[in-house]
């Protein structure tokens, strides 16, 4: 059954001066993104069919599924995470000089040694990291839960990044992570944020928002403003926080909506939102929705979504099918996470136990939409299966 939460917490101008704030100063990312070989701004498509069967005046796609050809979003956060890890090593040992260049100059990345970056991951992170490292000719490893589809390892493996396959879900997983890496020297690139680890989720929080400032000219060309609304997924919560924090910097209190979306099982959100702090889901985290089965929220992106967002929706996985095949009718390629913002509209719009917050939020005929399908077709084999279905 489909959950829904006004945000009481939410403020129309947020102040986000403290020092665990810090990183949202930080303004380099899309520069760092365009020096990439392969960057290219992913598309933003006009949905006609869909808008007028859900009886919204327009809803656009950002559509991250080609994202520098390892179909997901997340390439920004853990390629610009690992540029500043990197940077701050050169700085400690030689001082300035590491800039975006230094990315692809083999001398400067030889001079600093050989690294093995390791991260926990559902799928699309891990494969991130592989990403990124092969291309600097740096190690991975991959801690995946235990109910991991073998098409979402082979793309790791496809990376040179090595899989382990961890007795337990994606949280277990960031446990095990941080473990082998104080173990085994490596560098741990997580994509949340815990006690005594913020810096590196907060440069993978900082990349996601090359995505968000690429629509920066649409969004006001479209006219979206405080009556239209955004759908933002929700796993550990970084994505969301990122696009949350850049629309509520960017246009304040005319920001659009921010509805956060979660799977029913995995609602840490919505849940954390109910309780007043962050907790972890009391669910059963199932799902096919596997980028966001995450049950503790990053503790970096719970505050900005606490004071940021309007409304925390969970939803079951049939959403996310219908939203699948609807896509793909339109010539989208969406995954299970990828869609679930659409899921979360669906939803929104017909499901009878989330009526009461489709009228309070006012979402009609007038509303403009804007929604990120954040991957592709990640597990071939299932996508096949429900858009065929
Ligand atoms: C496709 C996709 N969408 C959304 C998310 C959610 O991102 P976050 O964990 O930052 O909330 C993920 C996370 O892995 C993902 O893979």
């Amino acid at each position: 059954m489909s959950k829904y939460l006004f945000n009481t917490e939410r403020k129309s101008s947020p102040s986000w001066d403290g020092r665990e704030f810090h990183f949202l100063k930080n303004n380099d990312m899309i520069n760092f993104h365009r020096s990439l070989s392969g960057y290219k701004p992913t598309p933003l498509i006009k949905l006609k069919n869909i808008s007028s069967d859900l009886g919204v005046k327009n809803i656009i796609v950002k559509d991250e599924s080609g994202r520098f050809g390892i179909k997901a979003f997340k390439a920004l956060g853990a390629s610009y995470a690992i540029f500043r890890v990197l940077k701050k090593i050169w700085g400690k040992k030689y001082g300035d000089g590491f800039d975006f260049n230094s990315f692809r100059d083999k001398k400067k990345l030889d001079k600093l040694g050989k690294f093995t970056f390791c991260a926990a991951s559902d799928g699309n992170h891990g494969r991130a990291v592989a990403w990124t490292s092969k291309m600097l000719g740096h190690n991975s490893v991959i801690f995946m839960p235990s109910e991991t589809v073998t098409s979402r390892i082979t793309n790791i493996e496809s990376e040179s990044g090595k899989v382990i396959i961890v007795d337990g879900t994606y949280d277990d997983c960031v446990k095990v992570a941080s473990e082998e890496a104080k173990r085994n020297g490596w560098f741990e690139i997580a994509d949340t944020a815990y006690p005594g680890y913020t810096d590196i989720p907060s440069w993978v929080l900082n990349g996601y928002s090359t995505l968000f400032r690429e629509m920066e000219e649409k969004i006001t060309e479209y006219k979206i403003g405080k009556n239209d609304l955004i759908f933002l997924q929700a796993g550990a919560g970084a994505f969301a926080a990122s696009g949350a924090s850049w629309l509520t910097e960017k246009f304040g209190e005319d920001r659009p909506k921010i509805v956060i979306v979660e799977p029913m099982e995995a609602s840490c959100y919505l849940e954390s939102a109910g309780e007043g702090k962050a907790v972890a889901t009391k669910g059963k985290m199932v799902t096919i929705m596997a980028g966001l089965n995450c049950g503790v929220p990053s503790i970096i992106a719970w505050p900005i979504l606490r004071d940021s967002a309007d409304l925390f929706i969970s939803i079951p996985d049939k959403y996310a099918e219908e939203a699948m095949k609807l896509f793909a009718k339109e010539g989208i390629i969406s995954g299970e996470s990828g869609a679930s913002g659409l899921a979360g509209l669906i939803a929104l719009m017909t499901d009878e136990t989330l009526k009461d917050a489709k009228a309070k939020i006012g979402i009609g005929k007038d509303s403009q939409i804007i929604l990120i399908n954040t991957e592709g077709d990640t597990d071939p084999e299932n996508y096949k299966k429900i858009v065929r279905s």
